[in-house]
């Protein structure tokens, strides 16, 4: 049964409200809606952790398939005794050292989170972002969210929150308007669960960083075997409409005229649509919105020039080549 004070169902005839205060949006996940958030990394689309019929919106909003689980989001270092069974000596260090931040730790989990945010698996992701409306937004949810990236699955991740209402408009009850977030690419997800941890998805801390705490970590050299440990890396990713092409740095590209070029080097400008970053960090800050005006223009083919893997240069990368595949 509805009442006018329940969240609207997902549907492309109901209407989205936008709003820039944390608390409004806090109570619609609160009576079991669906919500998008600005974090650090990228734009979430969350739920109430431990509402499945909640969790199951951002399923059905995103086009998610269901063997990928959804990171939570905490507000509060104490709830991860809610949802995690232990936690290892390298997973508290890092945890330490990284929280509020754009990390996520694997750990098991325990039966109270519903397996529907977990996909199944006996472990989950936690992670606490870092900067102050979303920190606001979750303290004011008081449970823990559930949130994926807030795109439609399989396009590159929203960065500020015209990308999100771009997708899923309609789909969702609301949308919490931020900035633009400052680091653009996702959070590094860390398998904690194994004596090693082991890095699942290379993000926004980079594995030089990690090591400082965990010197031990590996990296994700996954072979298609270790992939299934990452239900996510299955499935297609980043991508735009257009081809993405990745070019040495500096060389010079015949079929500019149509086409778009992202890079350190400006001797490709001359693409219909140019994006010259002065460092790796704004590269990787800007890739995703630059994929999406490239779509909105029109542009087929998108040259994107390689960087060194050190820093956010293996995630910006490890995004790169996923974007790539066809
Ligand atoms: O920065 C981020 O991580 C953003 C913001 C919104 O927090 N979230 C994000 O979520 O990128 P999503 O769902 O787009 O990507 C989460 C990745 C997926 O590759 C998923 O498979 C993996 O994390 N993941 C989540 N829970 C996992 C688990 N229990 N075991 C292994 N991998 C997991
Ligand atoms: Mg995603």
């Amino acid at each position: 049964m509805e009442t006018d004070h329940e969240p609207e169902k997902i549907g492309s005839s109901r209407r989205t409200l936008l709003t820039r205060s944390a608390a409004e949006a806090a109570a619609i996940i609160r009576r079991g809606g669906v919500v998008a958030f600005p974090t650090e990394t990228v734009y979430g689309l969350g739920a109430d952790a431990f509402d499945e019929n909640a969790v199951a919106k951002i399923f059905e909003a995103k086009n998610r398939p269901p063997d990928n689980p959804l990171i939570i989001h905490i507000g509060d270092r104490s709830q991860i005794e809610m949802l995690a069974e232990e936690i290892p000596e390298s997973a508290a260090a890092l945890i330490d050292r990284f929280f509020p931040g754009p990390l996520t730790v694997v750990l098991k989990k325990k039966d109270a989170v519903p397996s529907i945010v977990s996909a199944g698996l006996e472990t989950v992701g936690i992670r606490m972002p870092g900067n102050e409306i979303t920190s606001a937004f979750l303290k004011e949810c008081g449970v823990p969210v559930a949130a994926p990236s807030a795109n439609i699955s399989g396009r590159p991740s929203p960065t500020d929150w015209r990308a999100v209402q771009e997708d899923l408009d309609g789909r969702i009850d609301c949308i919490l308007q931020g900035e633009a977030t400052e680091v653009g690419i996702e959070s590094t997800v860390v398998d904690c669960t194994k004596p090693v941890p082991e890095i699942l998805r290379p993000g926004a801390v980079s594995i030089e960083e990690l090591r400082r705490v965990v010197p031990a970590i590996r990296a994700s050299d996954l072979d298609a075997d270790e992939a299934a440990a990452s239900p996510g890396l299955r499935h297609k990713h980043y991508s735009p409409s257009a081809a993405v092409v990745i070019v040495r740095r500096g060389s010079e590209i015949d079929d500019l005229k149509d086409s778009g070029f992202i890079g350190l080097e400006s001797s490709n400008s001359t693409a219909a649509k140019a994006l010259v970053c002065s460092t790796p960090k704004e590269y990787a800050s800007k890739l995703f919105a630059f994929f999406r005006e490239c779509d909105r223009a029109g542009i087929a083919k998108i040259y994107c020039e390689e960087v060194s893997e050190e820093g956010i240069g293996t995630a910006l990368m490890d995004r790169l080549r996923r974007a790539a595949e066809r």
